[in-house]
């Protein structure tokens, strides 16, 4: 017998954010976070497994999924370990022994490393396939969540959409009345980061402005879920930029600092506050436009899906040698295919 199980995992881009951790070990949180599911951002991951009574893991990148052209993960050997101790994780999860024959081929639909969360899809996508292949595709978002977490702790967000909140151990939906949201990605750089996640949730905690996070993100949470009760835009507007600029001054401020921005990052982050990007108010009235950013030098654009032709021509006009990446929000992680092969 064999078994084999294609699944599709999104990113998610926080709008409270997670950074700075109270448990390392098991990836629990100094504070709840909220995010927006993506969709069309995400990870392709294709599972083999052949029962055996040894345990084999191989890993492939996977160059393209339906017509569709993907980028291999790029593997480093500490991110190969760090899979793997999550693949026996979920398997020993759900009971199993540790053994058989695993092949994974997995690929992403976006640039890796762009400061969009690829590890956040990467291990969602894992974890809902070695599942799946288990025969726990019907696994709770609980349950899976709970898991993903302690692979990457950003990826317990992307298994519900579009809106869901992480707290403590696990994250669950969120109700939103609001309207159909895109993601415009302004694709300031490519390049691996300098100062990657696991370093970052550390050196925070050295910032003087790491005193009194907590307390700004209580207020912030309690204020984005009546917001996005309300389908208010411009609370929306405001509180994004607020913590997108706090997490990124505690970079700035750690010892020893660090910064993931460019000057472009600053360029784009000036155009759109004087478009009312910050405040949600222009000269010319009501902006229905959000601005974040995760820790990388990309700045994220939350518009209404009926505004993407508006804004992605207005930023090309703009800024014509930024390539901007156009997502929407989406339901999360899904089993695309599951077939069992009796030889
Ligand atoms: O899951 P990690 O360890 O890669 O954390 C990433 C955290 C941020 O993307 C910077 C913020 C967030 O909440 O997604």
């Amino acid at each position: 017998m064999s078994v084999v199980v294609r699944v599709q995992a999104p990113s998610n881009i926080a709008l409270v954010k997670y950074m700075g951790k109270q448990d390392a070990s098991l990836n629990i949180p100094a504070n709840p976070s909220i995010s927006m599911t993506l969709d069309a951002l995400c990870t392709f991951t294709e599972l083999k497994w052949i029962p055996a009574s040894v345990f084999r893991l191989d890993w492939s990148g996977l160059e393209s999924f339906e017509g569709k052209t993907l980028r291999p993960m790029p593997l480093r050997e500490k991110d190969r370990a760090k899979m793997e101790r999550h693949f026996r994780r979920v398997i020993e999860h759900f009971g199993h022994p540790v053994c058989g024959h695993w092949t994974v081929s997995t690929g992403n639909a976006f640039p890796a490393g762009a400061g969009i969360a690829s590890s956040a899809s990467g291990f969602a996508a894992l974890t809902l396939a070695i599942a799946a292949a288990l025969g726990h595709a019907d696994a709770s978002i609980e349950e899976l969540s709970s898991l993903s977490r302690q692979g990457s702790g950003s990826s317990c967000r992307s298994f519900a959409g579009p809106w869901v909140r992480w707290q403590g151990e696990v994250a669950t939906p969120l109700e939103s009345h609001f309207e159909p949201l895109s993601d415009l990605v302004l694709l300031v750089e490519e390049g691996e980061k300098t100062v990657g996640s696991t370093e970052a949730h550390q050196r925070v905690r050295t910032s003087p402005r790491w005193d009194g996070r907590t307390e700004r993100v209580t207020d912030r949470l309690g204020r984005l879920e009546a917001v996005l009760k309300g389908g208010d835009w411009q609370g929306l507007t405001c509180l994004a930029w607020e913590e997108a600029m706090d997490m990124h001054d505690l970079f700035h401020t750690a010892e020893p600092a660090f910064s993931y921005w460019k000057p472009q990052t600053r360029e784009i982050l000036d155009w759109l506050a004087r478009c009312g990007a910050r405040t949600g108010i222009s000269d010319h009235g009501a902006v229905r436009a959000a601005v974040t950013l995760d820790a990388g030098p990309n700045v994220h654009l939350l518009i209404p899906q009926t505004d993407e032709l508006f804004w992605v021509s207005r930023l090309s006009r703009t800024f014509p040698n930024l390539p901007v990446l156009v997502d929407r929000q989406g339901v999360g992680a899904r089993v695309l295919s599951l077939n069992r092969e009796v030889p």
